[in-house]
């Protein structure tokens, strides 16, 4: 089976040594990433971000040289009109929000909401796209994501024209929220939070390769997600949060939120979207509306997909992928 070549629209690749193993996971499976800025230190200037897009191509070279790297900065309250279109000019596309720390690499993250609005309405005036780390910070665990909708809804109604994605949706309300909001409101969905609820991290022994945030919830919340992306709504798209974490930094006894998906992200799809009958679904999902969304030309490029069942391998690259040790149905033809 022939599909469009995927876009992953939200990617950690991590630098230095190990980086350039997960850009060619990464690379393997998608021909373009938005490149997410939550590394040490941040994504945070032009020459920084200039400079991690070149290891990045470096790096995918021997995989697919025609990988694109859609890059990103992290927010903040400080950057001027031409630090923005400086970090343009170098690739960049999105900046992300973090609430203060929500999440891995988070502590520098935002605490004060209104104070982001100047930069904000820059990003708007631009046109570059806000993607939105969507968790309260302080609230119980389960309810950070459904706090902060009303941020997202209040960023939509101040700025009627800033692209707004609300990154890797994780419950039914955000869900209902993203579909009720203007067309210049999008989510991204994980191919965990298509699969997982919280069952699959705690609910019969710990399993802390599928711990992550926003947290897996309830099966009802599950169902929304799949619902959303079997639905061909234009507004839900792929971006797959795909975080590697060495092994022992998620086997100890505080362990980082992350699942890494690169390695699998695409079988797993196609397993999913076939299963449940909605495998006309899945190019738009994977290589249609993220493009439209972003603005950005849908890809020309095709990957070829065959029924050929395979074992996910233990770990890979020091990292144990989602569904390792399983027995996926599909695998990509190289
Ligand atoms: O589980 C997660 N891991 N969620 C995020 O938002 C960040 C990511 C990471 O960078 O490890
Ligand atoms: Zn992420």
């Amino acid at each position: 089976m022939h599909l469009p070549l995927p876009d992953d629209f939200h990617a950690h690749l991590r630098q230095g040594d190990l980086m350039p193993g997960y850009v060619r996971d990464l690379a393997a499976q998608f021909g373009r990433a938005i490149i997410m800025p939550n590394t040490v230190p941040a994504m945070t200037s032009a020459k920084a971000i200039a400079e991690y897009k070149k290891e990045i191509l470096a790096a995918a070279k021997d995989v697919r040289p025609d990988f694109e790297p859609l890059m990103t900065f992290k927010l903040n309250p400080n950057y001027t009109e031409q630090d923005l279109k400086d970090m343009m000019a170098v690739g960049v596309v999105a900046g992300k929000y973090y609430p203060a720390g929500v999440t891995t690499n988070s502590a520098d993250g935002i605490s004060d909401f209104e104070g982001i609005f100047p930069v904000v309405a820059l990003m708007e005036k631009l046109g570059l796209v806000l993607c939105v780390h969507g968790e309260e910070p302080g609230e119980f665990c389960l309810d950070r994501e459904p706090a902060f909708i009303k941020r997202v809804e209040a960023l939509a109604e101040k700025f009627p024209k800033l692209k707004i994605v609300f990154e890797h949706v994780s419950s039914a309300k955000s869900v209902e929220a993203v579909k009720k909001l203007g067309p210049n409101v999008a989510a991204t969905i994980t191919v965990h939070h298509l699969i997982m609820t919280l069952d699959d991290i705690v609910g019969d022994a710990l399993r802390p390769h599928h711990f992550c945030k926003p947290l897996p919830k309830r099966p009802e919340d599950r169902a929304a997600i799949r619902e959303a992306a079997f639905s061909g709504s234009p507004k839900f798209f792929l971006g797959t949060d795909s975080a590697p974490h060495q092994l022992g930094k998620k086997e100890c006894p505080c362990g980082a939120a992350g699942v890494y998906s690169a390695p699998v992200a695409l079988p797993l799809l196609v397993q999913e979207f076939e299963k449940a009958g909605h495998l006309d679904k899945l190019p738009d999902f994977i290589a249609g509306f993220g493009a439209d969304f972003y603005g950005i030309p849908r890809t020309q490029k095709q990957v070829e997909i065959v029924k050929e069942p395979w074992t996910v391998p233990a770990t890979v690259n020091g990292v144990v992928p989602l569904a390792a040790g399983e027995t996926l149905e599909w695998k990509i033809k190289r």
